[in-house]
């Protein structure tokens, strides 16, 4: 008997030694705790907590995490007046009982919204007035039920063009111009406590900065935002750290926060080169635009994980303007960049492999904080 139960105490311990030795020591956030929160976005099976291993290693992570998609529109609200809040509440849970901060993801874009929000009588587009009837309903339904629970929200996301114009998306179209400014109106009285976030992807082009920041600034000086959200869809060498840095000065400078949203650094060849995160913008499959299937060969691993590094000092050196430096998805194996903008593709964008092992990248952003340390 006595025998029997060592024998199993045996087998158990080395069982943790076998996870221990997977599980990185270190916790990411709160490694950086006093510079920034480290955040990451999580799909409804991690947060759900039926994935529950990606579950337990994001809580020995991250301080803050962003619903992937549980909380866009045609998830909240996909009939007029019908919220579902079923996946949001469990996301909530298990952010409660891990004392991670939720950034709420998202109010107002021009993606993953239903039709029927533009749609009027008799196959008639909306009227300005119904469409903004709706949207007030909709983000007055979503923040009063997250009130107190959600620390920032995306109220407004991806409207400018690449050249500082306001893009023209249906919400441009039936509403107007100022249609952002509704949607910060509405969503400061929904719920005051409430971060409020401009987010949008190539935040860095200096165009489509300047619109940006423009915007914040105005609508900064009427009280009605606290931070711009880089999203970060980065590639391994483009934009530089200097565009990177000069747009986080120029927010900054703007009078708000910043705050990386969705950060992930694409290690994959784009037959159309540039960097872009419209969720439109999809390209045919070809072999020779999926190199890594097997593995990420330890040159390219290396020079994502000083793409991070690099990336991360700009942060540093400008904590005091940052909020929050969030990770668009867990592991690789999670990306949607397995998916974007080619279907089928084997992407390794993020500081987790397919295993869930961590990564050169995630090693060379402990490292790059223990160094900042031993200076101090
Ligand atoms: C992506 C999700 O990761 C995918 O699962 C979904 O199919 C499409 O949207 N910018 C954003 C995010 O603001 O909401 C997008 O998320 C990625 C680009």
């Amino acid at each position: 008997m006595m025998k029997k139960a060592l024998l199993m105490l045996a087998a158990a311990a080395s069982v943790t030694a076998l996870f221990a030795a997977d599980t990185p020591k270190t916790n990411l956030g709160k490694l950086y705790e006093k510079d920034f929160l480290i955040g990451v976005a999580l799909n409804q099976r991690i947060t759900s907590q039926q994935d529950k291993q990606r579950a337990e290693l994001a809580a020995s992570q991250f301080n803050c995490l962003t619903p992937e998609n549980c909380m866009k529109w045609d998830a909240t609200e996909p009939q007029e007046g019908k919220f579902n809040f079923g996946p949001g509440d469990d996301l909530v849970k298990y952010a409660q009982k891990n004392k991670i901060k939720i950034h709420g993801h998202t109010l107002i874009w021009h993606s993953q919204t239903p039709q029927w929000v533009f749609q009027g009588e008799n196959g008639q587009p909306a009227t300005r007035e119904l469409v903004l009837k709706r949207m007030k309903n909709h983000i007055e339904g979503v923040m009063k039920h997250y009130k107190g629970k959600v620390d920032a929200w995306d109220v407004v996301n991806e409207a400018f063009n690449e050249d500082g114009t306001l893009r023209n998306s249906r919400w441009k179209q039936i509403v107007g111009d100022d249609f952002i400014e509704k949607a910060f109106e509405f969503a400061r009285a929904a719920d005051p406590s409430a971060k409020l976030v401009y987010n949008d992807y190539n935040a860095y082009n200096p165009s489509k900065r300047d619109g940006i920041a423009k915007l914040a600034k105005e609508l900064k000086k009427k009280g009605l935002i606290d931070a711009v959200g880089m999203q970060a869809h980065y590639l391994i060498d483009y934009p530089s750290t200097k565009l990177i840095e000069d747009a986080i000065k120029k927010y900054a400078d703007a009078g708000v926060m910043v705050m990386v949203t969705e950060m992930d650094v694409d290690v994959l060849p784009r037959s159309n080169g540039r960097v872009t995160a419209d969720i439109s913008a999809t390209q045919e499959y070809q072999e020779k635009n999926n190199p890594y299937t097997k593995g990420l060969p330890d040159d390219v691993s290396k020079k994502l994980a000083d793409r991070y590094e690099d990336i991360f000092k700009v942060f540093l050196k400008h904590s005091k303007n940052m909020y929050s430096v969030t990770v668009w998805g867990l592991d690789d194996g999670t990306s949607w960049l397995n998916g974007f903008p080619v279907r089928g593709r084997t992407n390794h964008p993020l500081l987790f492999d397919r295993q869930l092992k961590q990564k050169p990248c995630y090693d060379a952003l402990v490292k790059l904080k223990q160094q900042q340390g031993l200076r101090k």
